[in-house]
């Protein structure tokens, strides 16, 4: 783990351009928070900002749900988080549930809010058993 840490801040250092955005954010938020977030809390952070462009797209009719979407879910399995109990194999169900709702929305353009609803749905269930706090927040992506 050490060594992959190192190697996001090198990417950072490396003044490219375009250099990876999650890469990045490890080393800001590690420079504004010196206890730093885990890799899944900010892996979540963008999940939430990603499924509010959802909901937008949603809402106008727009669109659904990416690929970039689904594949940012299903780093979740790998991601370290900050308490390393909670990777259980419930954890990991819960999470190919909400895998599996992002699919089935992504494939079913009939009534989309209420996939969306059940997708948010499953980002709750989670939460419910290992990460109560950002309900509140998660609670106000749901379509009303
Ligand atoms: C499989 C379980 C699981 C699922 C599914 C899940 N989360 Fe999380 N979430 C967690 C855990 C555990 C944390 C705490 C991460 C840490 O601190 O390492 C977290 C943290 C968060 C945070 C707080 C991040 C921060 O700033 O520290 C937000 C916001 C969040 N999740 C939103 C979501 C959204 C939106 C979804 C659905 C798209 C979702 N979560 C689905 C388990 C889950």
């Amino acid at each position: 783990m050490g060594c992959c840490l190192a190697s996001f801040f090198f990417a950072c250092d490396s003044q490219e351009p375009k250099v990876e955005e999650e890469d990045c954010a490890v080393e800001k938020t590690a420079v504004i928070n010196p206890n730093g977030d885990s890799e899944l809390a900010l892996l979540m952070r963008q999940m939430y900002l990603d499924a509010d462009s959802i909901k937008q797209l949603i809402v106008n009719d727009e669109g659904t749900v990416s690929d970039e979407f689904i594949n940012e879910l299903e780093q979740v399995h790998n991601a370290i988080p900050t308490d390393p109990n909670v990777k259980t194999p419930q954890f990991n169900a819960f999470n190919e549930l909400l895998i599996n709702q992002a699919k089935a929305l992504q494939e079913n353009p009939e009534d989309k809010i209420e996939g969306f609803n059940q997708l948010v749905n499953r980002c709750l269930d989670c939460h419910q058993s290992f990460c109560p706090g950002p309900m509140v927040k998660i609670k106000k992506l749901i379509i009303h």
